[in-house]
């Protein structure tokens, strides 16, 4: 191991499917050539096209699939169990279509990070978009947080918004709130490999030279 590699934060990525921000923040570390390592990439689905992605870019990958454990908690401690084989700092959750139980996030507390497709703690869960349009806002987006027992409520590390165009197809406004993730979810693990995120005892976010909360607007 080098010695720049000795100083590089170590990132585990989970994915379900697409893994586009995966691929976005290891495009953008690369062209920015900002420190990055990924040191695998996991799926809980064989056939996630991200794994694909990964295997080509030359990252260690590995399937733990939910398929094969009887329960929930059994899963969870097998994907902990390959996960810190790797030694991770950070563990980032990218389009990972699971819900984590309270002993998985404990373990991985204060390194657990997730990219949710709305403006929390507005819309948490599932159709997100769907739900936008249903309400009526004006403003809907994402919110890349540090994963907290409680689904989709931990703390807000940075949030990017834009305005509804209320003619919109859901479809549409996920088009375009993806694209809001393809922006902030590689300037939060920036930060992050750059050890510039701190997570105090009364559960608040610090990023050294940005100010708090960090948001990002389109109108
Ligand atoms: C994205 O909408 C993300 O917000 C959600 O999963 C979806 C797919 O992400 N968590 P990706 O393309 O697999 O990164």
């Amino acid at each position: 191991m080098t010695d720049a590699n000795a100083l590089n934060r170590r990132f585990v990525v989970l994915i379900s499917g697409q893994g586009s921000n995966l691929q976005q923040i290891v495009t953008e570390a690369q062209a920015g050539q900002w420190p990055l390592e990924v040191v695998r990439v996991i799926s809980n689905r064989a056939d996630a096209p991200g794994l694909a992605w990964a295997q080509a870019q030359g990252l260690p990958t590995a399937v733990v699939c939910h398929h094969d454990y009887d329960s929930r908690q059994d899963f969870d401690d097998a994907l902990a169990k390959v996960i810190e084989k790797d030694r991770p700092d950070y563990v980032l959750l990218a389009g990972f279509m699971r819900i984590l139980t309270a002993g998985f996030v404990a373990q991985f507390k204060s390194r657990l990070i997730n990219i949710h497709p709305s403006l929390l703690p507005a819309f948490t869960g599932l159709n997100t978009h769907a739900r936008a349009l249903e309400a009526g806002v004006g403003w809907h987006g994402c919110t890349v947080h540090f994963v907290t027992e409680s689904l989709d409520h931990g703390p807000i590390i940075a949030q990017a918004a834009l305005a509804v165009d209320r003619s919109a197809s859901v479809q549409t406004l996920a088009e375009r709130v993806l694209r809001l993730e393809h922006m902030i979810y590689p300037r939060v693990v920036q930060w992050l490999a750059q050890g510039r995120v701190r997570l105090d005892e009364s559960n608040q976010v610090h990023i050294q030279g940005v100010a708090q909360p960090h948001i990002w607007s389109q109108l």
